[in-house]
């Protein structure tokens, strides 16, 4: 099967990706990790000044941006590489997550991503999360999930995660980036985040991850049970 999911910034979509990827022996890829590695190079080439993208610029240099991931048994998760190297934790910065957002909203960077993530689809058995999966790169998928999560609960969170990986920021940071990033999302000319039009909403706000995780599974094999009969 194919399992989309969307949803807002941090509201636990990878979280749950992952351990459905785990259990179902799927692929988990985390799309908003191919906008990161983009948005990455084109800080490190100068290509985002004050917060907007040099389109011309960026266009010009998309073909030399090759991402790919590779599995880490260890660690139990993908890395992701760009241009062979790996970025997996220079894209989670807060550099990157202030910029991503607009890098996302060029047309031309988004069908390089998507052509990417079909392919990475094209043998079935994924789950992956983003924003436009259900809407635009997966339409077809067999599952759609759009989650969601109280704002200040998903600020929590990723509070947690950033100072638990050492990085130094404020809770009115996050807060401003989620929301930023939430607005820009919604309101960008191609591929918006928004609900398809059958996917399950799923609200985790007050749910563990293992709480979620039973949710989800409930979903898959009911689906799997309808796609036998
Ligand atoms: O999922 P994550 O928060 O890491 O994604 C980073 C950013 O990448 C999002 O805020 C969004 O701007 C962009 N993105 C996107 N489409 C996707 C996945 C991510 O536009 N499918």
């Amino acid at each position: 099967m194919i399992i989309a999911i969307d949803g807002f910034s941090s509201c636990g979509k990878s979280t749950m990706a992952k351990s459905l990827a785990r259990v179902l022996r799927y692929m988990y890829i985390d799309s908003g990790a191919m906008y990161r590695a983009v948005t990455l190079y084109a800080l490190r080439n100068n290509w985002i000044k004050n917060g907007s993208p040099d389109i011309p610029s960026i266009l010009g240099g998309l073909h030399k941006i090759s991402i790919s991931f590779d599995y880490n048994q260890g660690e139990e998760r993908n890395i992701t590489y760009l241009c062979g190297e790996n970025v997996e934790e220079e894209i989670r910065r807060l550099e990157v997550s202030e910029n991503v957002s607009p890098v996302s909203t060029i047309p031309e960077v988004r069908q390089e991503m998507v052509v990417l993530q079909r392919k990475l689809g094209e043998n079935k058995g994924i789950v992956m999360d983003g924003r436009d999966i259900g809407t635009v790169v997966f339409p077809h998928a067999d599952i759609k999930i759009f989650m969601t999560a109280d704002p200040e609960i998903r600020a929590q969170r990723r509070f947690k995660e950033l100072t638990e990986k050492g990085i130094k920021i404020s809770m009115e940071e996050v807060r401003e980036n989620i929301a930023r990033r939430d607005f820009i999302d919604q309101h960008r000319e191609v591929s918006p985040l928004k609900k398809a039009d059958d996917a399950i909403v799923f609200d985790n706000s007050f749910l563990t991850p293992q709480q979620q995780l039973n949710w989800a599974l409930d979903i898959v094999e009911s689906i799997a049970g309808l796609h036998e009969n």
